[in-house]
């Protein structure tokens, strides 16, 4: 089962950025969780990050007919992109948005996500343990749970 974990903007800076809000573990090392953990259910798992928006969009069609789910956490462009909201409403495999923090809980401009309609789950709050969350829960929901 291949698995892209899709990271957006300013993600890469974890560790220092707003440690208030994201908590101090680097996306390094919460990707090398996911891939640990995902090795373990028999995931193989890319996990990507990218400032910009085109390259988000390019890595989600690479992932039609390559891959069997994406898990998004696109930061800010949560909030703005028709560009990462049309991509993933091409992708027909499973999709799940992320978020570390709960955008709900914060300024009203966070309140509206373009990638919700088109996924078929949110995980928000739950800070960067959310990312693992997701990762222990995928192979029940692809149907292919081989620890089961
Ligand atoms: C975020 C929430 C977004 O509103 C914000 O722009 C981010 C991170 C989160 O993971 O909580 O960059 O997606």
């Amino acid at each position: 089962m291949k698995v892209l974990i899709i990271n957006g903007p300013n993600l890469n800076l974890l560790g220092t950025r707003e440690p208030e809000i994201y908590g101090t573990v680097t996306l390094d090392e919460i990707g090398d969780r996911c891939r640990t953990l995902g090795a373990e259910y028999g995931l193989d798992i890319d996990f990507l990050q990218s400032n910009f928006e085109g390259q988000i969009v390019e890595w989600i069609q690479v992932a039609i007919g390559s891959a069997d789910a994406i898990v998004i956490n696109a930061a800010a462009y949560t909030h703005t992109s028709v560009a990462i909201h049309d991509a993933l409403k091409s992708y027909h495999g499973y999709k799940i948005e992320l978020h570390i923090s709960n955008p709900h809980l914060r300024e009203s401009f966070r309140h509206n996500s373009f990638v919700s309609p088109v996924v078929d789950a949110v995980v928000a709050g739950f800070g960067v343990n959310g990312y693992t969350h997701v990762v222990e829960l995928l192979p029940r929901l692809l149907g292919d749970d081989q620890r089961a």
